[in-house]
């Protein structure tokens, strides 16, 4: 009945959900620190953005919009890339996509034919593992290097690279380990992306989450023989998760960049367009100063160093480093059994909802992501039930 496509599809971040739902049907309160979003616990989307929306929606901008995007907001993103990260995009070379995650379908279904190579970080955020499955691509992994802050091995990626390669995905800040890469070693991965002249997809949806360390664009500090595909959005530093707005700019060559632009407008054609109201409620906001973010990155910060703090007082946990960026940590775990089983049992008996580190990849194994959003009374709660389970499990 089914297609073989939409078997080969999985995702560990809300495989879950319905367990989780059962436990609530019956009663459980249940602590969610599997999923990413900011507006599911104190955080508010801007009061301006929102009455943005209101304005567009009365003065009649409840249309289609064009498939790349309304122009205004093309224009404001090529300036928000300026103001914000120190990169020159012409608007035109901007695509708004509905979230980054449509995006990332967009690259794949522009470029990806059955059994082409791709090669993408381990761990990694699972949508890019989810999508190489989907549309059949061999995936190659990259690791990240615990020990050195979760910090790319970049002699074992330049081993893997060659001409045959479609593309190499980097994500920073990363999710899920939070780490922020140095600006020496994007500019090591570009330069050996260069040299096999394959792109370089990056993910820079955390752009402005960071504290520690400063976060460098690969836009910035690309080569021109360097072909840049950036996927950003507005889910997180927008706190706009469920508008769905992202968007994908492109940077290098132009005669590559003009391909690779159409290859992915003919998909987004296919959807018509992305929300309207909102993109030109985000054009008239991203063009301000974001005064929102030094609230946002401030609560983020305690939370923080909260869970760093207390994730290494709990037996069996071990995050030698913070996160440097992004509202996740992921530490190694000490278990008698799989993270799978481990995310599953917590769920159970102590309704503490995290996601199992092997879900991001091999290097994922005995580690799970748990976000740090909550305010710090729900995070103290989610960690003594943690540490009661682990105290329970740790030598059963
Ligand atoms: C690294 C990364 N990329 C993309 C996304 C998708 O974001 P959205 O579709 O909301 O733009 C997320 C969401 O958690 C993410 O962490």
């Amino acid at each position: 009945m089914l297609s073989k496509r939409i078997e080969r599809l999985d995702y560990p971040i809300r495989k879950y959900n319905a367990l989780a739902r059962s436990l609530e049907e019956k009663g459980e309160k249940v602590i969610y620190l599997n999923v990413g979003d900011p507006l599911k616990y104190d955080f508010r989307t801007p009061r301006e953005l929102i009455e943005e929306v209101y304005h567009a929606m009365m003065e009649g901008h409840n249309y289609y919009a064009s498939s790349e995007g309304v122009r205004e907001l093309q224009e404001a993103i090529s300036f928000k890339e300026k103001t914000w990260n120190d990169v020159e995009i012409e608007p035109r070379n901007v695509l708004v996509t509905s979230g980054v995650s449509e995006g990332i379908n967009a690259l794949f279904a522009a470029l990806v034919n059955e059994g082409d190579k791709i090669v993408i970080p381990d761990p990694s955020y699972p949508l890019y593992i989810s999508f190489a499955d989907f549309y059949n691509a061999r995936k190659v992994f990259y690791p990240a290097l615990e020990d050195q802050g979760w910090i790319p091995d970049t002699d074992k990626l330049r081993s893997l690279l060659d001409k045959g390669t479609k593309f190499l995905v980097l994500n920073n800040p990363h999710n899920p380990t939070g780490a922020v890469y140095p600006a020496r070693i994007i500019k090591e991965i570009l330069d050996i992306a260069a040299e096999n002249d394959i792109p370089v997809v990056s993910d820079e949806i955390y752009d402005a989450l960071v504290f520690d360390g400063e976060f460098v664009s690969a836009a910035k500090v690309a080569s021109p023989d360097n072909i840049i595909i950036d996927l950003n959005g507005f889910s997180k530093t927008f706190l706009a998760t469920g508008w769905r707005l992202g968007y994908i700019y492109l940077k290098g060559p132009e005669e590559k960049i003009m391909q690779i632009r159409s290859g992915i407008l003919n998909f987004l054609m296919t959807r018509l367009s992305a929300v309207t109201p909102m993109q030109v409620a985000l054009a008239r906001f991203a063009r301000k100063s974001p005064h929102h973010l030094e609230e946002l990155k401030r609560r983020l910060n305690e939370r923080r160093l909260y869970t760093y703090k207390r994730l290494n007082e709990i037996p069996g946990f071990h995050m030698p480093v913070a996160p440097h960026g992004a509202f996740y940590a992921f530490p190694r775990v000490d278990l008698r059994m799989s993270d799978e089983e481990f995310a599953k049992e917590l769920l159970v008996q102590e309704k503490v909802f995290v996601v199992y580190g092997s879900g991001f990849g091999e290097k994922g194994r005995n580690h799970v992501r748990l976000v740090f959003l909550p305010p710090i009374e729900l995070l103290d709660e989610a960690f003594k039930r943690i540490e009661r389970f682990m105290r329970k499990n740790l030598n059963a």
